[in-house]
């Protein structure tokens, strides 16, 4: 897969080894930046993303800031992304599996390198079961289209 990855100042460390990590898993890395530890804004870096996997750029997402909060908001707010934030790769599964996720965030002063790292595998690896789980993403789908008119 072609994979978008964001972060700001905090996560710049971590996203050098989830991109390292990602690449061995033998997929593509497109880096959105943000490039050095220079304090940045993550809407920058969510939003950035965010439209590369709506236009189909790239297939899925990986956001990183110090908590995986703000800059998950951020993409959030882009029409057709379902982005999950989360410190455990239990509920990584379960998004893309029942909510088909398209970004994946997480927060570089909550989880570890290695944890991380699982929850980056558990969230790859799943697919979406469809099925019941597909209406109730359709739903969300409604939302925003109610919300943009
Ligand atoms: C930056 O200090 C911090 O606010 C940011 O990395 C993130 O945690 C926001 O949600």
């Amino acid at each position: 897969m072609k994979i978008g990855i964001g972060n700001d100042h905090v996560a710049y460390s971590l996203k050098l080894e989830i991109a390292e990590y990602v690449r061995s898993l033998g997929h593509e890395v497109v880096d959105f930046g943000h490039h050095n530890e220079e304090r940045a804004d993550y809407p920058v870096y969510g939003e950035a993303v965010a439209n590369a996997v709506v236009s189909k750029e790239v297939d899925c997402g990986i956001l990183i800031c110090g908590t995986g909060v703000g800059i998950s908001i951020s993409a959030n707010k882009v029409n057709g992304i379902r982005a999950i934030v989360c410190s455990e790769p239990y509920s990584a599964m379960l998004s893309k599996q029942h909510n088909n996720t398209n970004i994946l965030a997480f927060g570089a002063r909550v989880v570890g390198s290695e944890l991380a790292k699982m929850i980056v595998k558990s969230w790859l690896d799943a697919e979406f079961e469809g099925d019941r789980h597909a209406k109730r993403v359709e739903m969300i789908k409604a939302i925003e289209e109610k919300q943009a008119k």
